[in-house]
């Protein structure tokens, strides 16, 4: 799926649903959207609700026609649906493993073989792991006999990369626009041999801040990159970097804001729809919780984070708001007036009657994740293609149920 103007086009009708900060969730426009494009939706039982995305069983489709194609199409518009490529088999011994978390531990098993490929067809000897973590890939590519060097900004993380892997130079560095060059070009050099760059989830704007340095190919040359990003909201901008993406979204009026940002690291349908429906209801609940937080204390900017489970929190109103306030007061050793904790419950009190449109919200969110996702990995390969890199591919390396964030983007310059 390469078109990016049928794309934008798709995810400017549905704007509404990624329009708005979760803020706005329960405000007028989301529900009146709700209301009119998808009258429908409220005809609904919660157990057709959660049976559409999931089971196509015609029946309720041609009940409920327009949320069911809308739903389709979502799905057609995702990238996220392929299933992963056939990767090249490589054993990596289980030892690699130990300690390693399930999902880690599935990404690693799907990733390294790729990786592994792509530096033996470019002969690199060195490899440098932007993002590192606990440095679980620079092990695997130890044990194959790679240098390796993994640059990490948390300290924690670097201490137990360093740990894990004494073979391996570690870098605690935080990396941006204006230190990457710099950094990346002196340790190819000190090397002097062929250096791959490889970045699993690498979060918000590393990724682009990666793509970056690849776009200064006159002046440096990595023969291999193999990027997955993730975090996309936590870019510090919502910025587009390809001309194709920016000028369909220009063409289409379409501003890609954080929020839609936000959605393109969630979960996503593929995810949901293996999950009980006891699952999604609380997912649900919690959006409607954080929705009220955001709310309730939208004049409080310092805040807007519960530091408890937000599931925790009771459902019932006025105790949600009693636990809100202890929870507000604890954090700023003061006390509301007896008036601002009425205004609170009353608040609460009044929101309730939007529950319901919840779990309706969180599905339809839930379907334009794949859309969303979708634009933001063309928009990082176009960019590649755009600047000199012409035959950088998009992997589907992930299960999306497994691993939502699934695509690679990788560049060899032996293809
Ligand atoms: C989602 S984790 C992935 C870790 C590891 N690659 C893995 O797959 O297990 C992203 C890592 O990138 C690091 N990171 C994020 N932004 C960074 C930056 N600008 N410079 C260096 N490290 C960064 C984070 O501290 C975190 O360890």
């Amino acid at each position: 799926m390469d078109d990016i103007d049928s794309l934008t086009k798709f995810l400017k009708k549905s704007e509404v649903w990624f329009k708005y900060e979760i803020l706005d969730l329960l405000r007028a426009k989301t529900l009146q959207a709700l209301h009119i494009d998808f009258a429908e939706l409220r005809k609904m039982t919660t157990e057709e609700l959660l049976k559409i995305p999931y089971e196509d069983n015609g029946e309720i489709s041609e009940k409920f026609p327009k949320f069911a194609a809308f739903i389709k199409e979502c799905n057609e518009m995702s990238i996220m649906n392929t299933p992963p490529a056939a990767l090249p088999e490589r054993a990596i011994p289980s030892e690699l493993f130990h300690k390693v978390k399930e999902k880690k531990a599935y990404e690693l098993s799907q990733i390294m073989p790729l990786i592994l490929t792509e530096l033996e067809k470019a002969k690199v000897e060195t490899v440098i792991d932007i993002g590192c973590g606990v440095g679980n890939m620079l092990r695997i590519l130890n044990h194959f006999g790679y240098y390796t060097i993994g640059i990490e900004s948390d300290h924690l993380y670097a201490e137990l990369a360093r740990n894990n892997n004494p073979k391996s130079d570690i870098i605690e560095t935080h990396l941006d626009n204006d230190n990457i060059f710099d950094l990346l070009v002196n340790l190819q050099h000190n090397r002097d041999t062929p250096t791959a760059i490889i970045s699993l989830h690498g979060c918000g704007d590393l990724q682009s801040t990666i793509l970056t340095l690849f776009t200064s190919v006159d002046r440096v040359d990595f023969p291999v990159l193999v990027t997955v990003g993730c975090c996309y909201n936590k870019r510090n901008s919502a910025e587009i970097l390809s001309e194709a993406v920016a000028k369909s979204l220009n063409d289409n009026e379409l501003h890609i804001s954080p929020s839609a940002m936000r959605l393109a690291g969630d979960r996503g349908l593929q995810f949901w729809k293996d999950q009980p429906k006891e699952t999604l209801e609380f997912h649900a609940n919690c959006m409607f919780k954080r929705a009220m937080i955001h709310l309730c204390f939208s004049d409080r900017k310092n805040y807007r984070n519960y530091r408890g489970r937000i599931g925790d929190l009771p459902d019932d109103p006025a105790l949600f708001a009693q636990t809100m306030l202890l929870d507000y007061e604890g954090q700023h050793n003061g006390r509301l007036t007896s008036s601002q904790q009425h205004d609170l419950t009353q608040k609460v009190q009044a929101y309730q009657p939007c529950k319901p449109w919840i779990q309706r919200l969180a599905i339809m969110q839930a379907a334009l994740q794949g859309p969303l996702e979708s634009l933001l990995q063309l928009d990082a390969y176009h960019y590649l293609l755009e600047n000199g890199r012409p035959t950088a591919r998009l992997v589907p390396v992930f299960d999306a149920t497994r691993s939502p964030r699934n695509m690679a983007i990788v560049y060899n310059a032996a293809d």
